[in-house]
């Protein structure tokens, strides 16, 4: 091998290694820098992936956001799960991390920027027809005023959709009935570090979504496939 070629081969392997590097350790370092933006030192577990997946939300036409996307372990379960990529948004603020998410995932609409920014960030053909938005910014380490910003962003692009958010908290991470939210813890796993809860919030003022479903097991309800949600159909329908 000459040796242009061998030098140009260490710097393939040097990229490879950072990006393996950045998918290893990006948590724990950026939670260094900054521990409050970061929220968690490990990536979300398998475990923690598949509750979240089960309970998100998607009719074919519509989209899937994901805030805070990290190294991508929620982003990777929802692509096996079936959301397709050109339908799958994940916001990043931190440009090392947005710059792996869109090495990782070809196809995948990675934004780098701020959450709080959504309804910029997210194409406007696409307000409206958003399944649903799994929040794992830490929000839980935000005042009141910098949560209800982001809630705000998200009821903009997804509008009476709510939102689904892990947190390691024992009891609500956001104060729901301040923010006229509804509240629903709809799993836990102890299988994550931390121990983690997927809770969903929807604004307290809306109406079941009949039309919605689930990434989750398939049932028929009525001739027509419907996922669960919460061991029953969203359109009330039992599984066989
Ligand atoms: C707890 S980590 C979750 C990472 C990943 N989703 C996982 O499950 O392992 C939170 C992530 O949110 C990102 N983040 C924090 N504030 C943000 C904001 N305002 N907009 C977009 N991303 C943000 C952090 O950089 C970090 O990657």
């Amino acid at each position: 091998m000459s040796q242009a070629l061998r030098k140009s081969a260490r710097h393939g392997d040097l990229a490879r290694d950072a990006v393996e590097n950045e998918s290893r350790f990006g948590l724990l370092s950026r939670w260094m820098k900054n521990p409050l933006r970061t929220g968690s030192v490990v990536p979300s577990s398998p475990a923690l992936c598949a509750r979240l997946v089960r309970q998100t939300r998607r009719a074919p036409d519509e989209a899937v956001i994901e805030l805070g996307a990290g190294t991508g372990p929620v982003s990777r379960a929802l692509l096996a799960a079936g959301v397709p990529p050109e339908k799958l948004f994940v916001v990043e603020i931190v440009p090392g991390m947005a710059a792996q998410l869109r090495r990782s995932f070809p196809g995948v609409n990675v934004i780098e920027g701020d959450a709080r920014d959504l309804p910029t960030l997210i194409p406007r053909q696409w307000h409206g027809r958003i399944g649903d938005v799994i929040c794992g910014i830490p929000l839980v380490l935000l005042r009141k005023s910098e949560q209800r910003r982001f809630i705000d962003a998200i009821e903009a692009v997804a509008p009476g959709r709510g939102f689904l958010h892990y947190s390691y908290c024992v009891t609500s991470p956001l104060p729901a009935k301040a923010h006229d939210l509804s509240k629903a813890r709809e799993a836990w796993t102890p299988l994550n570090f931390p121990p983690a809860s997927v809770w969903r919030y929807m604004p307290a003022s809306s109406s079941p979504l009949p039309h919605a479903v689930n990434l989750g097991p398939v049932c028929v309800c009525k001739g027509q496939p419907v996922h669960e949600f919460q061991g029953r159909s969203l359109s009330g329908g039992k599984f066989a």
